[in-house]
């Protein structure tokens, strides 16, 4: 008989399949000597803590260790979830697992991120990003598919882990749920008094001698000083090996690339940073083509949860880019000093493979002022986000909630104020059922609010929020490339006039990406326009999951509308839906704007398009903010005084 696929049942086909070849794990990775005292330590204990240098193996075997062990399965309840703090992490971790084990993502090893999922019933461990195992929760409280959570980069105290940890301590009172948390550093008292039972394997690190280096004076230009650490380090020939240097953003990033790319030559510089394309960070792994020095330069994701191999010298500025509350409840990105604790991490990625250097671009005396530690970002974010999930997980009360670091009493009054704002909540602070829609959605709650009013109120323009939402959801940096100075700049403000909208950043953002949307060779015409094609690439992505799980009816869209119907309920429903915390009012006087929730003074970013605008508009939303040499807003769209009081009568009844 001629057997032939058709000659077995599904399964059985299935597992006959080629798999791919192994990729062989380097053996003398330092967590395989520690292999049986982890196990050990998972079977006699509900939580186990693993601290081991980055590059120690911990990512990568301590789930095969599970999996090896048959202490995890594909069946509900039995699963392994690992979860990284970032979106690169888990797509690199899972790829490295699927290949040292010979199969596919999506079967044995699958990954799990906001808008992408890659398992099936056969995967037995998912890595996720942290806070999608938080979203997870609302659905499906005790973590009922997972039997071991693991809970990498625990030190890294994301906010999004520390609710984690908060829900799996919850849980575990409740059912078996074996945790484990993985750590790079040994700041850990925190997390070890947090559990009850927990037992902590130290696993030996494999460094090498890493010389460090300090400028003699304090500089006034740590770009500028360095492309010249770069350049002296490539024109010296006994030097081998990559460089990695760490910026605290995105656009210090392109400012760093461009000055490398004019005075080096030989060499391949490349960027590394969360929100590149999946294929564009892959670029940054790849080894540089021989002969030829590769630059990598990134933010602080490659200090701990990824590994960038060749690396033998890291340029380190000492800055770092970190969300941040200020003592008004203003939420900002705001660049600031290293903790001694990342600084050490960012020295130790020149010593993986060979000795290596690290060149701290700043006097050995500004060490002793460095904190010894990033304080939990808990304790520097807004919370309304989450408070919101708290609320939907039946948290009544999540000022009493058991956090491993409690947030300030006034930042979580400020959480439930915004979510009574946007009546997510009721007078006495239970959940409402649109609150209980917002927590549903994959959004931040101002966001998720502005989707929710699209589909009740602001219908007409409905379709047009989705895009402005995606632009906002994709573009922390804006979408359009600002280059810094000269032609460049000039091209750069004429090709986004092509884009323009009286309105502000908002509609114009929309206007470039549905332009964008229709292209064949988007990355070409996306950089004729000095758009970011990552920007876009991502923004279009976030449209297209968040149209999968909204009402086509209500959000696809339909020429049936008037384009100045939909673009004026467009704009409102998003005023409306960012007015609870994000408005501003111009204050003549001063001649600047004021933050309607706080009084803060505050400026239109020079990148918006409202910025010098004459006359300033009478009052502002905006979707972020950013604190520099002063606070900045940006994705700002002008409104009238009026057009808020009606949009928002409770909160803009007077003073207007
Ligand atoms: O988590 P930890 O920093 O302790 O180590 P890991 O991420 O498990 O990486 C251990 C080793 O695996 C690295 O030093 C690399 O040699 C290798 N690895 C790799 O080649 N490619 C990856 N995507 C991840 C790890
Ligand atoms: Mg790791």
């Amino acid at each position: 008989m001629e057997i032939t696929a058709a000659s077995f049942t599904n399964e059985a086909f299935a597992n006959l399949q080629p798999r791919r070849p192994r990729v062989a794990k380097d053996p003398s990775l330092p967590v395989l000597g520690a292999r049986d005292e982890v196990l050990a330590a998972v079977r006699g204990h509900s939580t186990v803590l693993i601290v081991g240098e980055t590059g120690s193996g911990k990512s990568t075997q301590v789930p095969q260790f599970l999996l090896d062990a048959k202490l995890c399965a594909p069946q509900d309840g039995r699963r392994l979830c690992v979860t990284q703090p970032r979106r690169v992490a888990v797509l690199t971790v899972s790829e490295r697992v699927a290949a040292e084990r010979g199969v596919d993502i999506g079967g044995e090893v699958g990954y799990a991120m906001r808008f992408e999922r890659k398992a099936s019933k056969k995967t037995a461990a998912v890595f996720a990003t942290d806070g999608l195992v938080v979203r997870e929760m609302l659905g499906d409280e005790q973590l009922m598919r997972y039997g071991v959570l693991i809970v990498d980069e625990a030190h890294e105290r994301s906010v999004h882990t520390d609710v984690l940890l908060g829900l799996a301590k919850r849980t575990q009172a409740k059912r078996p749920l074996k945790l484990i948390l993985m750590s790079a550093t040994l700041d850990i008292a925190s997390l070890q008094s947090y559990f009850d039972d927990c037992a902590v394997v130290k696993v030996p690190g494999r460094l090498h001698a890493v010389d460090v280096f300090y400028t003699v004076d304090a500089l006034d230009d740590y770009h500028e000083a360095c492309a010249t650490c770069c350049a002296q380090l490539h024109a010296d020939k006994t030097c081998k090996g990559d460089v990695l240097v760490f910026m605290p953003g995105q656009e210090e990033i392109a400012n760093c690339i461009a000055m490398l790319e004019e005075r080096l030559s030989g060499v391949v510089v490349v960027p590394l940073y969360a929100a590149l394309s999946k294929e564009k960070q892959l670029e940054a792994f790849a080894p540089a083509p021989s002969g030829k020095r590769k630059f990598i330069v990134s933010t602080t994701i490659a200090e701990t949860s990824v590994t960038v191999q060749g690396v033998r010298h890291v340029i380190d500025p000492g800055w770092a880019k970190n969300r941040g509350c200020d003592a008004r409840g203003f939420e900002a990105l705001r660049v600031e000093a290293t903790s001694k604790a990342q600084a050490r991490q960012r020295a130790g990625r020149a010593g993986r493979e060979a000795s290596g250097r690290c060149y701290r671009l700043y006097p050995e005396a500004a060490w002793d002022s460095l904190p010894d530690a990033t304080a939990p970002e808990i304790l520097r974010c807004d919370l309304a986000g989450v408070v919101l999930s708290l609320k939907a997980l039946g948290v009544a009360r999540p000022e009493t909630f058991d956090f491993v670091t409690k947030p300030p009493r006034h930042a979580l009054l400020r959480a439930l104020e915004t979510l009574y704002a946007c009546e997510a909540l009721d007078d006495r602070g239970a959940l409402t059922a649109l609150g209980r829609r917002l927590a549903s959605l994959p959004l931040p709650p101002l966001l998720a609010s502005a989707v929710d009013l699209a589909s009740t109120q602001f219908r007409d323009g409905a379709p047009d929020v989705l895009w402005v939402v995606a632009a906002v959801v994709a573009s922390e940096h804006g979408l359009f490339v600002q280059p810094r100075g000269g032609e460049a700049r000039d091209n750069a403000i004429r090709a986004r006039d092509a884009f323009e909208d009286r309105s502000g950043d908002l509609w114009t953002s929309r206007n470039a990406l549905k332009a964008a949307a229709n292209e064949r060779n988007r990355p070409q015409w996306c950089r004729k326009r000095f758009l970011s094609t990552t920007a876009v690439e991502s923004a279009l992505r976030v449209r297209k999951q968040l149209l999968d799980v909204l009402s086509k009816e209500i959000f696809a869209p339909t020429e049936a509308i008037p384009l100045d119907t939909a673009r004026t309920a467009a704009l409102d429903c998003v005023a409306k839906a960012l007015c609870v915390q994000n408005a501003a009012v111009r204050d003549p006087a001063k001649r600047c704007f004021r933050a309607l929730r706080n009084d803060a003074a505050v400026s239109v970013h020079p990148g918006s398009i409202l910025h010098g605008r004459n006359p300033p508009p009478e009052a502002l939303v905006f979707a972020s903010s950013v604190q520099t040499t002063k606070l900045f807003l940006r994705g700002v769209s002008a409104v009238d005084a009026s057009t808020l009081a009606r949009l928002a009568p409770r909160l803009f009844s007077t003073g207007l």
